[in-house]
């Protein structure tokens, strides 16, 4: 099976030819990331019209593709939700047009599950129930992984996004948007742990109890304190800007791997799926792979390359549901992210 996926919810416009769930054909993408860096962060209308501009050689590039290429495709899946309205109008115009014109079903793709399928593209298969990390710019969500289209949220953040943080953390220190990554090649530079203790301990004194809590069954995220923790220890402390950098992504690493554990325990389940932007990092990924050693946890995670927004995710998806036959009962696009948009048909 041939699919087709658009993505648009935020700063990537992107197409993705995939087959069977797995196999990359064709992945055009246009990252907009220069265009917001001078903001340090997305400008929602900045971004819609950026996308309008793009999708136009994305698109001719994808036809020529697959014209050159004799292939037919099958489905085309475009994310609807959750995302900025204005960037997912455009992504979904853009789908509806391509599909009159290749005369293909449209499959409306869930851009939360879409980041977990993003798993099929290294050849494994979302296995259930499973426990799920979605830590992007967006969002930072647990879910139960149910079934296709069937996930139960579980834990959400009280505040900020973990990205949403690591890019806000990155302007209070300087660095240019997106902050993730600026932050992860900072605290490289900082590998000094005589010093790291000594200003760690001054670094914990700014955090706020949920984040110092070891004892509950909590499984909310609070980002903005580690976020204010930071931007006191700047101010009164004066650490050098990669020593903040390091103890920043340090405690966010160690907030998540916590309450990640935390699920494990309570759900019991034995599959762990940690999909989004910021499992890009490597630190992250790290912590979460020997706590599933420890607990005896499968962990799975898609490749860096298709952690943040892509298009193979967005098609990858729109296989899953194409073979479980889940089909939409509305077609619409929307910042909400309520899984109730479709329908299950036998
Ligand atoms: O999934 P994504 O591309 O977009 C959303 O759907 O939000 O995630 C973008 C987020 C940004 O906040 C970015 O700073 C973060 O992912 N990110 C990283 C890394 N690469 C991207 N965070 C930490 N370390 C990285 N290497």
């Amino acid at each position: 099976m041939l699919v087709l996926g658009i993505e648009s919810s935020c700063d990537e416009s992107a197409i993705g030819i995939v087959k069977d769930g797995r196999d990359v054909l064709f992945a055009p993408i246009y990252s907009q990331i220069n265009l917001h860096k001078k903001f340090g962060g997305i400008v929602p209308e900045n971004a819609s019209r950026a996308h309008l501009e793009k999708f136009h050689s994305l698109v001719s590039d994808s036809i020529n593709f697959i014209s050159q290429n004799s292939i037919k495709m099958d489905y085309i899946s475009v994310t609807v939700k959750p995302g900025l309205v204005g960037s997912l109008l455009v992504g979904y115009n853009t789908a509806l047009a391509i599909a009159h014109f290749l005369k293909i079903p449209l499959l409306p793709v869930h851009h939360l599950e879409a980041h977990f399928s993003a798993i099929s593209l290294s050849g494994l298969e979302l296995s259930y129930p499973s426990l799920g990390l979605l830590v992007s710019g967006g969002n930072t969500s647990l879910f139960i992984l149910h079934g296709p289209g069937n996930l139960e949220k579980i834990g959400d953040t009280l505040d900020d996004a973990a990205g949403e943080a690591l890019d806000k953390a990155a302007s209070l220190l300087g660095f240019e948007y997106p902050g993730g990554p600026a932050i992860e090649k900072a605290a490289l530079q900082f590998l000094d742990s005589t010093k790291i203790s000594a200003m760690g301990m001054d670094f914990h004194t700014f955090l706020p109890d949920i984040l110092k809590e070891t004892s509950t069954n909590d499984l909310r995220f609070s980002f903005s304190g580690i976020k204010t923790a930071l931007y006191y220890a700047l101010k009164k402390k004066r650490l050098p800007s990669p020593a903040a950098a390091y103890l920043f992504q340090e405690k966010l690493v160690e907030h998540i791997s916590r309450n990640v554990q935390r699920a494990l325990k309570k759900t019991q389940l034995k599959t762990f799926i940690a999909a989004g932007g910021v499992l890009a990092n490597t630190v992250l990924r790290n912590s979460l792979s020997n706590l599933c050693k420890s607990m005896g946890v499968d962990f799975q995670t898609p490749e860096k390359k298709y952690c943040t927004d892509n298009g193979p995710m967005v098609a990858a998806a729109g296989y899953m549901y194409a073979k479980n036959n889940i089909f939409p009962k509305q077609n619409f696009v929307t910042s909400d992210n309520s899984f109730e948009f479709r329908e299950f048909r036998s």
